[in-house]
């Protein structure tokens, strides 16, 4: 009998900027401990500010169209000190979430065991949700313009678009996660309806029109300022949210507070019939670049993330017993306070993976 080959996946990897390659060889690292029954063939990307000060190139056609033939994609991080904001995040990050439509935000926020976040009144259960951020439109989509820059009487002008068909595939898809055997049935959508009148007004609309298609899954309203409010004073009432892209990118950085901070945070720009990426959602962080004191639990559970995505659902729970392992023995995000360097976080998850 012929051999049957095992299953491979080509992963992009796009180390990036700052700490982000120490994060990524970190989650390499871990993924080659977990893998089994299945092969993965990494392609390397040389993106991010060291290339674009080198060449002046961000994302080259022939670069876009390597990244569109991968299986699934893992970002560090993208940043340069020397490089002004909003030139890498448009032309590199968000572009490639735009081109691959990876309309899908996906931000777990959980506090794992044995942490210890700036909420001491939370217990372990209290923390675990999902957001799910709309990530193709909104602020986002770069509408808007100048009118007499410069002078006294200048105008800026910066739109929110909101289609039909973008609104509704994320709240189908948040929908659709609600139903998930490890969920609980609850979709809270999170806007600020009663101040922007004609973009909360299609969010609502959409979700009580597909409410009566998912009839078994409850919803609920939480403006994005209350929504605030309960992400410290009662998180348990969330369990999948769904909000549009401006407030997502800002409740996910107080949900990653919560978590125990941004180096556990990870993130998923999903396209579900297409190609995705997952990064760890914290940046390049200047001061821990090359020091060996960068948390890598991010970066590690954006690799989760993206076996999960691949279907590697062994490999996944692995992973997510490994963080969990590590946790409970580090007490606390700051990996270097704690006394880990990066490389032992990652072997710890190791550890706690394959043990
Ligand atoms: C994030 C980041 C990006 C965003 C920036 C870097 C463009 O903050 O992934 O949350 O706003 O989406
Ligand atoms: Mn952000």
């Amino acid at each position: 009998m012929a051999a049957v080959s095992p299953r491979s996946h080509r992963i992009g990897v796009i180390p990036g900027d700052g700490t982000g390659p120490e994060v990524v060889g970190e989650g390499l690292k871990v993924l080659e401990a977990v893998r089994s029954g299945f092969d993965v063939e990494p392609v390397a990307f040389d993106l991010g500010g060291e290339r674009y000060l080198r060449t002046g190139e961000i994302l080259p056609e022939e670069e876009l169209a390597r990244l569109k033939e991968t299986d699934g994609i893992l970002l560090g991080a993208i940043g340069h000190p020397e490089v002004r904001p909003g030139i890498l995040e448009r032309a590199l990050l968000l572009r490639i979430r735009f081109e691959l439509d990876e309309y899908v935000n996906l931000r777990p926020v959980i506090r794992y065991p044995g942490v210890k976040t700036l909420v001491p009144s939370h217990t372990e259960d209290d923390v675990n949700f999902v957001v799910v951020r709309e990530n193709s439109e909104g602020l986002y989509g770069g509408a808007g313009g100048f009118h007499r820059k410069g002078t006294e009487h200048e105008v800026a002008v910066q739109e929110s678009i909101n289609t039909r068909h973008g609104v509704e595939r994320i709240v189908r898809y948040a929908f659709e996660y609600a139903r998930r055997p490890d969920r609980r049935k609850k979709l809270t959508l999170v806007h600020k309806t009663n101040v922007l009148t004609y973009a909360g007004d299609l969010y609502q609309r959409v979700v009580d029109e597909l409410a009566r298609e998912f009839a078994d899954v409850e919803t609920d309203y939480v403006h994005v300022d209350a929504a605030c409010i309960f992400f410290l004073a009662e998180p348990s009432r969330f369990d999948v949210i769904v909000t549009d892209n401006m407030f997502g990118d800002i409740i996910t950085d107080l949900g990653a507070m919560i978590q125990g901070g941004m180096g556990i945070a990870a993130g998923g720009n999903i396209n579900p019939e297409g190609v995705s990426m997952f990064e760890p959602i914290g940046g390049t962080a200047p001061d821990h670049t090359g020091m060996g004191t960068i948390n890598p639990l991010a970066a590690i559970g954006a690799v989760q993330m993206l076996l999960a995505q691949l279907g590697e659902t062994g490999a996944a729970a692995r992973i997510d017993a490994g963080i969990r392992s590590a946790t409970q023995k580090m007490k606390s995000m700051r990996a270097a306070e704690m006394g880990y360097s990066t490389s032992e976080v990652g072997d710890l998850v190791v550890e706690g993976a394959t043990g």
